[in-house]
């Protein structure tokens, strides 16, 4: 078979391409596409996507190939189309994080701004919570909806939070599992094409990634993290979608809350109005984070402008409005947020503090690990969570606190789970006799320009 040009189209092995990668070559964007089909029709046998996994782990990907990777996994299935809700599509993706819960604001706020909101989001992932397994603490929440039902749900409300459907990004699937049990999970080009083929696949027109640095976040490397941010960037805006990153701390817990139910509850109490100051650096944040989003959907001229209508969402009770009404088109009975007694843990206690002083510095991994062990994770995958389960964190880093203080409240299914999220809070959380310095939200933001300067100069 040939081209118009003439060339004979060789046909494609594995094994050539499995050796091609162990000696460090570069493969074509065809190359690509048949790993890619193979991986997602089940036609390439595991050993060879296994071998071929761990030779880019150890040898790399480049950016062409990452960027067709990326595509390739994204058109492995179906998709979503978004261009029916007459609104530009518009999402936000985090890397994951502690009390990381900005999703349910930033969500019904862009939709309050006229952005349509089609987030596919995930389950709890190591020492982070789930945004799935939250909302699924509403009682009657579904969250596998069929694309039909999704179409539905954006149709009414603007925003819809749902489960990947089986039919999405299949490669993704066979390649994210084998990653998982070959160690080749750590890998930014490997990392960014999973990540990114899944959002993609809902059409998106335009993207906000969260990208977390700190004792909470999966990447510790602050170089590792800005070149994942600058690639994601990068890849997502050569696949067609604008795409903007922002540097976010996650070396503490986000707002007050970590947990299942009791994070939906801190994120209402806000769109309600309330404002307790431990919770000041979720609104800020999920309020910038929403400010890119409207702006990126065409709702504003600048981020800036963007924040200014994500408060008024807020203060108008417009985006409250669209949350409730997302949940009740999803199933959810969203009574539970005015029944006082809805949130009945099995276990309750408070921990103190040791010794007076500052919190200079908070592990936050440790702090997540907590979280889950108490009921809200699970230890083997298919395990149900308990929705009552978390920490509800009384001071924040930098806060002076007396010996005997409450640092905050634990929530357990029962008295036996309390003893080792108990010990691992104690040891997470340090104190110093001086005020730490102040760390900021957003420490960086990489646009287009920002991304592509970055990885020019970058080296790996
Ligand atoms: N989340 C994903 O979806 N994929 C990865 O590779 C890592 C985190």
């Amino acid at each position: 078979m040939s081209d118009s040009s003439g060339h004979l189209h060789m046909p494609i092995h594995m094994i050539d391409l499995i050796r091609k990668k162990r000696d460090r070559g570069v493969l074509s964007e065809a190359e690509i596409g048949f790993l890619v089909c193979g991986a997602a029709g089940e036609s390439i046998p595991l050993e060879q996507l296994s071998a071929w996994l761990m030779a880019a782990w150890l040898n790399g990907l480049e950016l062409d190939e990452i960027r067709a990777l990326t595509v390739a996994m994204r058109d492995s299935g179906a998709k979503f189309d978004p261009s029916r809700l007459g609104k530009v599509a518009v999402d936000k993706h985090s890397t994951g994080g502690v009390g990381d819960k900005t999703s349910f604001l930033v969500a019904p706020i862009a939709a309050a701004c006229g952005v349509a909101v089609p987030m596919i989001s995930g389950r709890a992932l190591g020492h982070t919570g789930g945004t799935l397994d939250k909302l699924e603490a509403i009682p009657a929440y579904r969250t596998a909806l069929t694309l039909e039902e999704f179409e539905a749900v954006l149709q009414k409300c603007g925003a819809s939070i749902v489960s990947q459907t089986p039919a999405l990004v299949p490669a993704d699937r066979v390649l994210y599992a084998l990653r998982d049990r070959t160690g080749t999970v750590e890998s930014p080009g490997l990392i960014c094409a999973s990540i990114l083929s899944k959002k993609l696949a809902a059409g998106l027109n335009a993207l906000v990634l969260d990208v977390k640095t700190g004792s909470g976040a999966f990447l510790r490397k602050r170089e590792d993290t800005e070149y994942l941010a600058a690639l994601m960037v990068a890849t997502a805006e050569a696949a067609g979608t604008r795409t903007v990153a922002l540097m976010t701390d996650m070396g503490q817990p986000l707002g007050a809350m970590a947990g299942n139910w009791i994070e939906l509850a801190e994120c209402v109490g806000l769109m309600r109005g309330n404002r307790p100051v431990e919770s000041e650096d979720l609104r800020e944040l999920s309020l910038i984070l929403a400010g890119w989003m409207i702006h990126l959907g065409g709702q504003a001229e600048t981020p800036e402008a963007g924040y200014a209508r994500a408060e008024g969402a807020i203060v108008d009770g417009s985006a409250l409005r669209i949350f409730l009404e997302m949940i009740a088109a999803q199933g959810g009975d969203v009574l539970a947020f005015d029944d006082a007694h809805f949130h009945k843990p099995g276990a309750t206690r408070v921990v103190e503090a040791l010794e007076t002083g500052f919190i200079s510095s908070m592990d936050t991994t440790m702090l997540g690990w907590a979280v889950q062990r108490l009921g809200a994770g699970r230890e083997k995958a298919g395990e149900p969570v308990d929705p009552h389960a978390g920490i509800h964190f009384h001071a924040r880093r930098g806060a002076f606190v007396e010996k005997g203080q409450p640092l905050a409240t634990l929530y357990a299914t029962r008295e036996a789970m309390l003893a080792e999220p108990e010990s691992l809070l104690k040891r997470a959380i340090v104190f110093s006799a001086t005020k730490p310095e102040t760390v900021p939200l957003v420490s960086r933001i990489f646009t287009q320009d920002d991304a592509e300067i970055y990885l020019r100069n970058a080296v790996r």
